[in-house]
């Protein structure tokens, strides 16, 4: 993996980027947070840092079972709990993995169902066959309003058709509490865990991603070989070679010195562009406290170029653009001349198509850099589980070092719980009553300014 933050720095992008001390100037006050980060770990804290080394035989006996028993595999889980699945399952297997036939496909069909659309419950039901697919719901408080709704309605379906096959939902939640865990102990239903340290952005390489990855026969000891190739470089303590501590630093300095409040993640692979989503939760949730932080925002490589890059290069420079590129594609095409003669086509004759996805992503950097619009790179040599897993494990421990940097705790959520709180309340849930005026205040249009037209 290549990281690239030569476009950060202010010999490339003028007054907009950093000046190369800043490496220097902070390897010693980084020092303190480095020897915090390193102790809450040893003493257990974070146990996110040591999900790589964890044992994965269960999770894999699981999941044969599962691909072994249905057609149809349905996550029911919502943002760390959901984001996490779709990102490994893009990554991971081919992009329009659900309509190859089985044969070509490594295991069931695979669904996430996060939100409470109507139309997005129907159309995942209109395409399985429920008697032949297992529902993994997913929650590690056992409560979100989504996932509970979505829930309780495939359990009627299962009910009305005569289901009672316990195997058929697979939980995984805290292992301790949790009105899910309840329910799956009273209905026998099978059970995985998200251990209790481990918060839900935090999780994709728990029971929470892990599990479903394996169903879809992704290899996911792979996957975490990648985590503890990456944690040998991010464990250490000199700023200059900890890329997560550069990654966080970088983006961190240019938010609060050069006023670059918006990072963008531009993967130039259709398969990566989940992860951008993935990584817009851990940095927004993580960092987003206290009037501080910076918006992520996702792009992707070509299709955005003819969408987003004219404000990128010319509207407000107030974005850190971060581009994901790939080496080489699992499969290629050659293009050849058919229309000999023609200037818009001949040129092609002999390139790979990825050698024009790879030249417009180098040629955005180039235009983007001339405008002194800061801009850096990672390049992965293929999208593979070991890079996805070092890509994962490199923004967890970037995300966690920048809540030192903006002195803020990256592991909680309140802006989210206050959320929930409030939606409990307005549907009725019990012990949220006292809210409920409040929220239907906000909700109505008294003292407001609405048109209804
Ligand atoms: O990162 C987080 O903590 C949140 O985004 C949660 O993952 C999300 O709210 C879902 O929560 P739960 O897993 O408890 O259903």
């Amino acid at each position: 993996m290549r990281i690239d933050f030569s476009n950060l720095l202010s010999v490339r992008v003028g007054s907009h980027g950093l000046a190369p001390e800043f490496v220097s100037a902070y390897s010693e006050k980084i020092v303190p947070f480095h020897n915090d980060l390193q102790e809450k770990r040893k003493s257990g804290q974070l146990p996110f840092f040591e999900l790589p080394y964890q044992d994965v035989s269960n999770v894999l006996a699981l999941a044969d079972d599962v691909r072994r028993d249905f057609e149809a595999f349905v996550v029911i889980g919502i943002g760390g709990s959901g984001l996490g699945n779709v990102m490994l399952q893009s990554a991971l297997n081919a992009l329009f993995y659900n309509e190859l036939p089985s044969e070509k496909r490594n295991g069931p069909k695979f669904y996430v169902l996060d939100n409470v659309d109507p139309d997005k419950l129907m159309g995942i039901l209109s395409v399985i066959e429920v008697d032949k697919t297992c529902f993994n719901v997913i929650s590690k408080s056992g409560s979100t309003s989504e996932t509970m709704a979505n829930f309780l309605i495939v359990s009627r379906i299962l009910k009305e058709k005569g289901l009672n096959n316990p195997k058929q939902v697979v939980i995984t939640t805290d292992p301790e509490k949790g009105d899910l865990l309840a329910i799956a102990k009273e209905k026998g239903f099978r059970t995985l865990v998200i251990p209790p340290g481990v918060g839900g952005r935090f999780s994709v390489l728990t029971d929470v991603g892990l599990f479903p990855a394996a169903v879809a026969g992704i290899d996911i000891n792979a996957l975490l070989d990648g985590a503890k190739q990456m944690d040998l470089h991010t464990s250490k303590a000199s700023l200059a070679e900890n890329p997560a501590y550069m990654l966080a630093l970088t983006h961190y300095l240019l938010n609060v010195d050069k006023g670059k409040s918006i990072s963008v993640l531009m993967p130039y692979s259709e398969r990566l562009y989940p992860f951008a989503d993935w990584y817009r939760q851990l940095w927004a949730e993580s960092l987003g406290k206290d009037g501080k932080g910076q918006t992520p925002v996702k792009a992707l490589g070509t299709v955005d170029q003819h969408s987003q890059i004219q404000l990128y290069n010319d509207g407000p420079n107030d974005k850190i653009i971060t581009f994901l590129a790939v080496e080489r594609f699992a499969e290629d095409f050659v293009l050849t001349d058919e229309y000999p003669g023609y200037k818009a086509t001949s040129y092609f004759n002999g390139l790979k198509l990825s050698d024009v996805l790879n030249s417009a992503q180098i040629g955005t950097t180039t235009a983007l850099t001339k405008k002194q619009r800061p801009n850096m790179c990672i390049t992965i040599d293929s999208i593979s589980a070991q890079n996805i897993g070092k890509l994962i494990y490199l923004y967890e421990v970037a995300t966690a070092f920048s809540g030192y940097l903006y002195e803020i705790n990256p592991f909680d959520q309140p802006g989210v719980e206050d959320g929930k709180k409030a939606m409990y309340a307005l549907l009725g849930r019990e012990g949220f009553s006292d809210q409920a005026d409040e929220v239907r205040k906000y909700a109505s249009a008294e003292s407001g300014f609405v048109l209804e037209v």
